[in-house]
């Protein structure tokens, strides 16, 4: 997104990073730079920091890292442009208006105001002849009038082209029709047609009240291919890994925490009798950025998923998930029903709010879940039972935790609560055991340690990168430097991310802009984070030889992986040793 680069330079200096994170992180000084809780992922200890110097921020638990306006990006969940603009209006600041941005930002409202248009169709529908029959269907499946109005509910009726006739009367293109996803277009002659057709419509609404998608519910059975929800396809406003179903509504609840199921119907249910907390997925299984979205207003989940088999495995998968965003988890065993719609409407709020408050914390689910795996009247599954209990509660992190359920284990398989102890602590060390030898390992192999986890910026050569960091570092800290390292070209870095970078603080400094990670533009989130560790990492003092040293490195690895024969590379090894004064 082209701003003027001394837009964002001012803008840079007008939002000292310490500020900014100072609004959502408390914050200690040590030293020159300033420590607090990492916003980003539960924590109890801080080890999240911030460089003012440098403009930085890096948490050494998480890894995220990068400058103010990546800060912005991160904590308020915000598009590049958008959190320019949020930083811009802190401090008064004018956004130049830049055409691409323009247009694309001009390009979601339209599709916006298409979506609540579209929306209102649909509702309209509903209580047109049409509709009759998905009216009719809706309140078959307990929805009564109020909920029908608070979800938006709609109908799509059954006729070719009837969103896309009305739609063009309101005066949107055809182009624009295309890219809301709300039509299809015929491969024959180009002609538009309704996505959605015969569908009880179930509008989705992100957490600023933007309707962004749909999901359409069948509601007979005649066409047996026909998939029983139809939603959405990805498009510049709706991405189904990031948005949940009701969050609008449930972001606004008093009860303290988010429930989150697998259906629509489902949450709309649990709204309906009074649970105004509930979530759901949308089509697909929870991601991280679900539960980062979650974390954003909550810190307990209570998840709910289908009794079936596939149900459970999901909950297992969201648990890891859930918990690594920092959360809570609790999770409620669905029993008699197949899931919470079901079961409100057989045994109503009152039994629902039972099963709710007995809902077992992920400990209970996960030993239940083992328990339920083995026929403990025999002997040799009973003891794999206990073996598999053990590994479990052998990885909490409480003692008391660890005996409490140490005692439930040994209660349910009838042996001493001693002999259950001597597993779990059997299993303890064999837990350390191996956590010491993967330790071991990353010691032996510290190249490893500091290779990057994103895939898209691996090292290829370790030795060359090792030193383009500390390149990198030593011209952030003082960008004099650069006079002695101009000869450097971006071409002799290994990394073409280093490189890239390299060649863009050299450009800054011959124009006279400040030297600084936090105020590159083109960088991913990935990247800026590496860079931000990177930044941390090499702390030592500035030191003219360690540059030239580096600067040396660098360009003997560029030669011995850009020599064109093996005669060539024998000559240049020779070389090289001799310049180190090393007999051939
Ligand atoms: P279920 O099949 O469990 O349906 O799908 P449900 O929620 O109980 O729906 P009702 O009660 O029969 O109306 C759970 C969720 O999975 C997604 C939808 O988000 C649905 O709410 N799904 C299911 C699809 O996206 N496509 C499908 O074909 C089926
Ligand atoms: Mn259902």
């Amino acid at each position: 997104m082209a701003f003027p680069a001394a837009f964002i330079d001012e803008l840079i200096a007008r939002n000292p990073i310490e500020d900014v994170v100072g609004q959502y992180v408390n914050l200690r000084r040590a030293g020159s730079n300033m420590f607090g809780l990492c916003p980003f992922h539960g924590e109890k200890t801080a080890s999240f920091s911030v460089a003012p110097d440098k403009g930085m921020y890096y948490c050494f638990g998480c890894h995220k890292g990068g400058g103010v306006i990546n800060f912005q990006m991160e904590i308020e969940g915000l598009s590049y442009p958008d959190a320019v603009r949020a930083l811009a209006k802190r401090v008064g600041m004018e956004v130049p208006e830049d055409e691409q941005y323009q247009s694309r930002y001009k390009a979601q409202e339209r599709l916006w105001a298409l979506h609540k248009e579209a929306a209102r169709f649909y509702h309209s529908k509903l209580y047109a002849p049409e509709g009759q029959e998905a009216l009719k269907y809706a309140t078959g499946r307990g929805m009564p009038k109020s909920t029908l109005t608070t979800f938006g509910i709609g109908y799509a009726p059954d006729t070719w082209s009837s969103l896309v006739d009305a739609m063009r009367k309101k005066g949107y293109t055809d182009d624009e029709l295309k890219d809301s996803g709300l039509v299809t277009v015929s491969k024959k002659n180009g002609a538009l047609f309704d996505r959605f057709r015969d569908r009880l419509m179930f509008p989705i609404i992100d957490v600023r009240g933007n309707v962004i998608g749909f999901g359409g519910r069948i509601m007979n059975n005649k066409d047996p291919n026909a998939a029983k929800y139809l939603n959405s396809p990805e498009t510049l406003i709706f991405n189904k890994r990031k948005n949940l179903f009701a969050l609008n509504l449930a972001k606004k609840s008093k009860l303290g925490y988010l429930i989150l199921v697998e259906g629509y119907m489902d949450a709309i249910a649990l709204h309906q009798y009074g649970f105004d907390c509930a979530v759901a997925s949308l089509g697909t299984a929870l991601t991280e950025d679900g539960a980062a979205l979650l974390s954003k207003y909550t810190d307990q989940v209570v998840l709910i998923y289908d009794g079936d088999n596939a149900g459970q495995k999901a909950a297992q998968r969201a648990i890891p998930i859930l918990e690594k965003a920092g959360l809570q988890v609790k999770v409620l065993q669905m029993r008699d029903a197949k899931d919470p719609d079901e079961y409100l409407k057989k045994f109503g709020a009152d039994k629902f709010k039972l099963l709710l408050e007995e809902s077992s914390n992920r400990v209970e689910y996960q030993l239940n879940a083992i328990r339920r795996k083995y026929d403990i009247r025999e002997d040799e599954q009973k003891v794999k039972y206990i073996l598999e209990a053990a590994e479990l509660i052998c990885s909490l992190g409480s003692a008391v935790q660890r005996e409490i359920y140490g005692h439930r284990v040994a209660e349910s398989a009838k042996i001493s609560y001693e002999a259950m102890k001597l597993e779990i602590d059997k299993a303890f060390k064999r837990r350390i055991s191996r956590e010491k030898k993967k330790q071991e390992q990353i010691n032996l192999a510290p190249a490893k340690n500091l290779q990057p986890k994103a895939r898209s910026i691996r090292y290829d050569n370790m030795k060359s990168a090792m030193a383009e960091e500390t390149v990198l570092a030593l011209i952030v800290k003082e960008p004099a430097l650069l006079d002695q390292a101009k000869e450097l070209n971006e071409k002799e870095f290994s990394s073409p991310l280093l490189g890239k970078v390299f060649a863009q603080l050299a450009e800054r400094y011959c124009q006279g802009l400040e030297v600084s990670v936090g105020v590159l533009t083109d960088l991913t989130s990935e990247e800026m984070s590496h860079l931000a560790g990177i930044l941390q990492r090499q702390d030592g003092p500035v030191n003219e030889t360690a540059l030239c040293d580096c600067i040396r490195t660098i360009r003997a690895e560029h030669q011995v992986s850009h020599v064109s024969s093996d005669d060539d590379l024998l000559a240049l090894r020779n070389k090289l040793k001799e310049r180190k004064g090393l007999k051939v």
